[in-house]
């Protein structure tokens, strides 16, 4: 028998593991340490919406098991979202459903759409579920390059001419986790133009949509016309109404795809607690100044993140978007790698970053940080960096070999 399940070996042990354990570690030794690692939401969801999760919860029947696809009134909220946000119309019978969470819905649409060998372009760095998803459903990744340029046309050009079978799907997700960086509608009109052609379907996550700081707000890959005959688009009620473990998304677009991803759920689960919906259905339909507060938020911890760090000695490029910064590692320290360099800023400065390789090989030589802390500790962070970067690299020859110090 073998030692380990077919699925179970095409997950490598996750990266994160590694710096998660030096976290844990260090916290039992007694460190405070500054947790800029996990994208995990840290702001109270607004208070209409609990409001609506209790009123709803305390009603009678609330508590059977609910609809697979979503109640009616949460797919009509988010039809008029993109009504209202992208001008795109949604049957919200045909064209929308709801997920418990867009991560969830993103592995169940890979099961649905996926047979045994069929490839899928994914962007490398990406967030995990995008390629897992699809080795998870025994499908094949080919990667793309994450940044939104001539490269990744060029990239799925020679998937296209190159792979047998032909590419079945690509995967976009601007804003980025982990890059942060953004599209414009000119690149999703050439990436559905170049499907068209091609025949591959397109999935877009848009899970950031509402996190933006400078100029204009995130298009959506729907807006293109003739978008809906290719693809689908999954947004999440986490980082927008900071909802994350309330577990609620959607996905959205081509009839086709929609009605496969339901057709799975229908076998995998009752829906999300029907409450939840009610009360995300009050959070879609209700004020929005809750969304306007959070964007505040996360740009003043942007600001602060990029401004302290820069002082400390460690140039940050600020990003436009997401909740998240895509730092390059100070050039002293580059060649440890990203996993190395993280776990040695959580041992010589308390602070906890995402290893840029836990996103794919060439997430190598950056790390993520996240914009989970308030700005109070977030300076804390950068004033001990300065500190860890003042000391010389050759105190530190238990973890850089002198050798490459040597050489800088
Ligand atoms: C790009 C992206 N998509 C999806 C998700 C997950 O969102 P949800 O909570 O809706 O599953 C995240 C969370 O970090 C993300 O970064």
């Amino acid at each position: 028998m073998s030692s380990e399940f077919h699925f179970v070996r095409r997950l490598p042990p996750y990266v994160f593991e590694q710096v998660n354990r030096a976290k844990a570690a260090a916290r039992q030794a007694g460190a405070d340490i500054i947790d800029l690692g996990m994208g995990n939401p840290d702001l109270p969801t607004p208070e209409h919406i609990t409001a609506k999760l209790c009123e709803t919860a305390r009603r009678p029947r609330t508590n059977r098991y609910s609809a697979s696809r979503g109640i009616a009134g949460l797919r009509r909220a988010q039809a008029a979202y993109y009504a209202r946000r992208f001008g795109v119309k949604l049957d919200s019978e045909t064209q929308v459903v709801v997920t418990l969470g867009s991560k969830e819905g993103f592995a169940n649409i890979a099961q649905a759409i996926t047979a045994p060998g069929d490839i899928i372009l994914v962007p490398n760095p990406s967030y995990p579920i995008h390629a897992f998803g699809f080795l998870m459903a025994g499908g094949a990744i080919r990667s793309v390059p994450a940044t939104p340029g001539p490269e990744f046309f060029h990239a799925m050009e020679r998937a296209v001419r190159h792979s047998i079978p032909k590419p079945l799907a690509v995967v976009v997700c601007y804003p980025s986790n982990p890059t942060a960086e953004i599209a414009s509608l000119e690149f999703y009109a050439d990436v559905v133009a170049f499907a068209k052609k091609h025949e591959l379907f397109v999935l877009s996550d848009l899970a950031y949509a509402e996190i933006y700081f400078d100029g204009e707000p995130p298009p959506s890959l729907l807006q293109v016309p003739g978008a809906m005959e290719v693809a689908v688009e999954f947004t999440s009620m986490s980082k927008t109404y900071s909802m994350p473990g309330w577990r609620i998304g959607f996905a959205v677009g081509n009839e086709r795809l929609i009605a496969a991803l339901a057709r799975v759920k229908s076998y995998l689960d009752y829906g999300a607690f029907t409450p939840i919906q009610v009360a995300a259905a009050a959070a879609l339909n209700g004020p929005q100044d809750c969304v306007e507060e959070v964007r505040k938020v996360y740009k003043a911890r942007r600001d602060c993140l990029v401004e302290s760090f820069g002082r400390a000695g460690w140039p940050i490029p600020a990003p436009a978007a997401s909740m998240f910064a895509w730092a390059p590692i100070p050039e002293a320290f580059r060649e440890i790698g990203s996993v190395e360099f993280a776990k040695m800023l959580i041992d010589e400065a308390d602070v906890a970053v995402s290893p840029g390789l836990g996103f794919g090989e060439y997430g190598e030589g950056f790390v993520r940080i996240a914009l989970v802390e308030n700005e109070h500790r977030i300076r804390q962070a950068a004033r001990n960096i300065k500190k860890f970067l003042a000391r010389s690299p050759q105190s530190m020859h238990n973890v850089i070999p002198i050798a490459q110090t040597a050489s800088r």
